[in-house]
């Protein structure tokens, strides 16, 4: 389909950092697992060596955060739950089920989106605060041992969680077809938008209702 009759979603420099993250998110996590699961040993090669595996992954988690920080930046103004938001959570069932004939008044990210957005960054904080406390070679020092412990194990019930997060964020973008679209092309049709994200769509539709290219001249915040 022609982009001109599409819908930037997701612009350049988001989708950039959103696929860099994605990347340093898989590292960090495969080596993390390495050392919480003793059988999962083997996936600290994922850097190349163990020893890499050590030194690299804290720097590649610092990388995940400050890469969140700036999506939290760019995406935190649609994220705020509204009141509008219960008629989804009331209507998840049907969602589920892919039912789509009642008006949902989705704005651009759905509540479901919204939980999960709060869960990626709070868990991240506390994966960026653990991290520094446990890192041997600049701060661990600093830590006394009975907090270091609590520190430890805080950092990998987050690790893990944001891992089972993630897998239900990857499983749900996949289910909605035209998401990953969305998120590799920075476009989706105009069907996608209405039947995802109706009260967004007619919001980006006001601006210039008949034409195809009113979606590119979009208001910022309908970005
Ligand atoms: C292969 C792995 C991944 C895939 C296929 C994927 C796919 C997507 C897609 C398609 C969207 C756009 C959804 C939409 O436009 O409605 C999105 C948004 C997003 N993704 Fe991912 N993602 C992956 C991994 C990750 C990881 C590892 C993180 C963070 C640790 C992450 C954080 C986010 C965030 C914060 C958003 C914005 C959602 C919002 O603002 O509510 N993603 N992802």
């Amino acid at each position: 389909m022609n982009k001109k009759q599409m819908i930037l979603r997701t612009p350049l420099p988001d989708r950039m950092c959103h696929w860099a993250m994605v990347v340093c998110f898989a590292l960090v996590s495969l080596s993390g697992l390495s050392w919480v699961f003793p059988s999962l040993n083997w996936l600290n090669g994922v850097f190349g060596t163990p020893q890499m595996a050590r030194l690299l992954h804290p720097f590649f988690g610092v990388a995940v955060f400050v890469a969140l920080v700036y999506l939290f930046v760019r995406f935190v103004k649609y994220n705020l739950f509204v009141k509008e938001d219960l008629i989804w959570v009331r209507n998840v069932k049907s969602v589920m089920e892919g039912d789509h004939s009642t008006p949902l008044r989705i704005g651009k990210y759905n509540a479901g989106q919204k939980f999960l957005f709060w869960g990626i960054m709070t868990l991240i904080t506390l994966l960026l605060v653990t991290g520094l406390m446990i890192w041997r070679a600049y701060f661990a020092h600093l830590v006394p041992i009975p907090l270091l412990r609590i520190a430890m194990f805080l950092h990998s019930f987050a690790g893990v969680s944001l891992m089972l997060l993630i897998i239900g964020h990857v499983y749900l973008a996949f289910w909605v077809k035209g998401s990953i679209r969305g998120m590799v092309t920075g476009y989706v049709t105009r069907k996608w938008a209405r039947t995802h994200h109706d009260r967004w769509y007619q919001e980006i539709s006001a601006t210039k209702p008949s034409s195809p290219e009113a979606a590119q001249q979009q208001p910022e915040n309908a970005r």
